[in-house]
């Protein structure tokens, strides 16, 4: 295994909390968000920077997470759709959405759920914060 695959460890603060993972150079943030830290929130589309499913916020500004080299995060902070609310208390964006959700029709067929893209909560939720 060449020297510069090997896995280096990053330091960053993900929806508040300090957080340590081993990284390979060539993950994007991306990767490390959905299949590492399992904020699966954070979703996978294009990955060429098209689409914005992957939006999450860095140091307040937001970023396409397929295009960040997970390494590039390194001290910074990171919040994920996760980070808006919790489980028993949900932002009231992310109640919105879950009704939304019940309503919904999906052009897929009856049955399928659709999915609303976390980046459009994000970027709602950071403009109403700022
Ligand atoms: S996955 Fe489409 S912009 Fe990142």
């Amino acid at each position: 295994m060449p020297k510069s695959s090997k896995k280096r460890l990053l330091a960053l603060t993900v929806n508040g909390r300090p957080t340590k993972v081993k990284v390979s150079p060539t993950w994007t943030l991306l990767r490390v968000l959905r299949e590492e830290l399992h904020l699966t929130g954070t979703k996978k589309g294009c990955e060429q920077g098209d689409c914005g499913l992957c939006t999450v916020i860095m140091d307040g500004k937001t970023v396409n997470a397929c295009l960040v080299l997970a390494l590039q995060a390194e001290g910074k902070e990171i919040e994920t759709i996760e980070g808006l609310g919790t489980a028993e208390q949900l932002h009231p964006l992310q109640q919105r959405i879950n009704g939304r959700h019940i309503r919904a029709h999906p052009p897929h067929g009856k049955g399928q759920m659709q999915v609303f893209p976390g980046a459009e909560l994000l970027i709602e939720g950071q403009v109403l914060r700022d």
